[in-house]
């Protein structure tokens, strides 16, 4: 515990010497204020003027090529609810992860320079005009969504799930949900797409994050971190942190959207990602973990409501009117961890932010059973608590 909030602080003056600079921040606010467990620092509006707006472009090991962006140029920073408005940036490991390993991993390795950008910046996946354009071009249908307005073989489907979810009936409140995933590499053709995610729903809004392959959004076929923000009922919708109502990142060196390990069917070694949506309890600020490591956040105005009423892991993919490619490893489970698209370790956040690791109300649902299958708490050849067997073949 003590270490933890050791950890913290020195995670939290890092940052301060990180942005410091970069903000011309006077050194007043490092003040006693910052040095209490929920500290934060205000930062206006017009510092974002000041700042100079450093970029380069950097290239992953993978050679995709990210834009380093001022942390305050990011786009969501444009977004009309943060115009005019004081910003509460908060350092903080939230309580609601106090039960989580720290992890203080540095994602150097991903980059060719083996840093990442620099300090007080940040990556955004470079995007070119056209993919903008393809981006804007989604339709309703296209868009990623949760499965509880989807019934058994329903008609003119073109989204399909194989998910573990929480059971309608009384209604409850969640503050954050994580997964443990492996990373396969389903087959998709475009413009389909085929998802692992985490899907948190909120009222009207939602955030998912896990892997996807999505040809339309990355311009390959190769399996790739992502985020997607939903805030409300009516606005636009957003992957990573490439538009104004996406996340705000907050690492030089985490590249949403870089490639992902793939696991091979059959073969031991496996490749899995832990992700996180959790909310701090002091701020109501919603928080990405990837690797156990804070990514980015979202401020809780960005959303309707302050918590999630709903929260599912599994699989979606997006047909398009096409045969319906893979999901997950891209055959049904066969109840053995190294043979399938498995999920694991699921805990969900609470009211009252107790970290519940059972689990329990929850409901396996997929609309096809003939395309995708999805099974909970079966049988596991390895040590982990909660287990999702999902994926199926193509061509329902
Ligand atoms: C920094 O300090 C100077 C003088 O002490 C003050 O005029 C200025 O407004 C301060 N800047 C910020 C960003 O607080
Ligand atoms: C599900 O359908 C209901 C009624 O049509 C609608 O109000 C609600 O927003 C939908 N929920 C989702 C998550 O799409
Ligand atoms: C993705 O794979 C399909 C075949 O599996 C291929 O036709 C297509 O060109 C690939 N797309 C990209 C962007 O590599
Ligand atoms: C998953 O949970 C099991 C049981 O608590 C634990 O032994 C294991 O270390 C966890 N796995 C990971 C990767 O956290």
């Amino acid at each position: 515990m003590r270490s933890s909030i050791l950890m913290m602080l020195l995670f939290f003056l890092g940052y301060i010497v990180c942005f410091g600079e970069m903000t011309n921040l006077n050194n007043s606010f490092v003040d006693e204020k910052t040095l209490q467990y929920f500290s934060d620092f205000k930062i206006k509006e017009e510092l974002k003027v000041v700042n100079k707006h450093v970029t380069n472009i950097i290239k992953t090991i993978h050679g995709d090529s990210y834009e380093c962006v001022d942390f305050y140029k990011q786009p969501a920073f444009d977004h009309p609810s943060m115009k005019n408005h004081l910003f509460h940036y908060e350092r903080l490991r939230i309580s609601s992860l106090q039960n989580s390993e720290t992890n203080n991993e540095n994602f150097g390795y991903l980059w060719k320079n083996g840093i990442g950008c620099p300090t007080g910046t940040v990556p955004i996946k470079k995007v070119t005009k056209d993919e903008i354009l393809r981006l804007n071009s989604f339709s309703e249908k296209y868009k990623p969504q949760g499965s509880w307005n989807f019934t058994y073989n329903q008609i003119d489907n073109q989204h399909h799930f194989a998910v573990s979810r929480i059971k309608r009936g009384k209604r409850k409140v969640y503050n954050g949900a994580t997964m443990i995933a492996n990373t396969y590499n389903p087959k998709v053709k475009f413009p389909q797409y085929s998802s692992t995610r985490m899907h948190i729903q909120f009222e009207n809004g939602f955030i998912q994050a896990g892997y996807t392959v999505n040809p339309k959004l990355y311009s390959d076929n190769k399996s790739r971190t992502f985020v997607y923000t939903k805030r409300g009922l009516l606005s636009s919708q957003c992957y990573n942190n490439m538009c104004t109502d996406g996340i705000i990142t907050v690492r030089p060196d985490f590249p949403l959207g870089s490639v992902e390990e793939i696991c091979v069917r059959g073969r031991k070694k496996r490749y899995v990602q832990r992700y996180g949506l959790l909310k701090d309890k002091a701020s109501g600020t919603w928080w990405l973990d990837i690797s156990g490591v804070q990514i980015g956040f979202w401020p809780e105005d960005m959303f309707q409501e302050s918590s999630a009423n709903n929260v599912e892991w599994g699989g979606e993919v997006y047909s398009a009117h096409m045969p319906s490619p893979q999901m997950g490893c891209g055959y049904f489970s066969v109840g053995r961890v190294r043979y399938d698209s498995i999920i694991y370790n699921i805990t969900l956040v609470e009211e009252n932010f107790k970290i519940d690791e059972r689990v329990k109300n929850r409901e396996v649902f997929s609309d096809n059973i003939y395309g995708y299958r999805v099974a909970n708490d079966i049988y596991s050849d390895i040590p982990v608590k909660n287990i999702i067997y999902y994926g199926g073949p193509e061509n329902i």
